[in-house]
């Protein structure tokens, strides 16, 4: 951890550091796991210098540990983040993000004639990875998109 990176989003003492989000994601991510309404402290970093990845979002959530599975709700927006629980300012467990294989409920079709925009319906997606990228592809109107394309969440 670099002086600057712990200026810029100080540390938590026991919680969950989401890190390596693809910047531009972290909001997202937020409302999507409803960490507006958790009752302590969020700390968020956008567009952090990483030397990995240019740049990087970050979410520190003190006093809750997301679980895996949590988590993974959210690796679609961001396929490289990874998952630091934090006990006692010591990262105790490190996980990266894993891809489901399916997404229900969360995702709007971006295809307007799709049945799941006109009927009182979830939607349903399969999950196909590609390399750093991730592509969607729609149950009912069995079109593929990529990840940017879908800019609607269903909370
Ligand atoms: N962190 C924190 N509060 C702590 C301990 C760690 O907010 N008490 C954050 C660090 O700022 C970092 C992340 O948790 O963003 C992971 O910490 P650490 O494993 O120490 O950092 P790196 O070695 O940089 O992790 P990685 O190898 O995953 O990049
Ligand atoms: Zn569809």
């Amino acid at each position: 951890m670099t002086q600057e990176k712990k200026l810029l989003v100080s540390a938590i003492k026991n919680g969950t550091v989401i890190d390596h989000i693809d910047a531009g994601h972290a909001l997202k991510i937020i409302r999507i796991l409803n960490l507006a309404d958790h009752q302590k402290v969020v700390t968020v970093g956008l567009n952090l210098p990483s030397r990995a990845m240019k740049f990087k979002d970050i979410i520190k959530v003190e006093g809750r540990e997301l679980t895996p599975e949590e988590a993974n709700r959210v690796a679609i927006l961001a396929p490289t983040a990874n998952l630091n629980i934090i006990r006692n300012y010591e990262v105790v467990k490190k996980f990266n993000l894993k891809l489901p294989e399916k997404i229900d409920h969360l995702l709007v079709c971006p295809n307007l004639k799709c049945i799941t925009n006109h009927e009182p319906m979830d939607s349903s997606f399969a999950v196909l990875p590609a390399g750093h990228e991730v592509k969607v592809k729609c149950v009912y109107c069995e079109k593929t998109f990529h990840q940017n394309e879908i800019q609607e969440y269903k909370i």
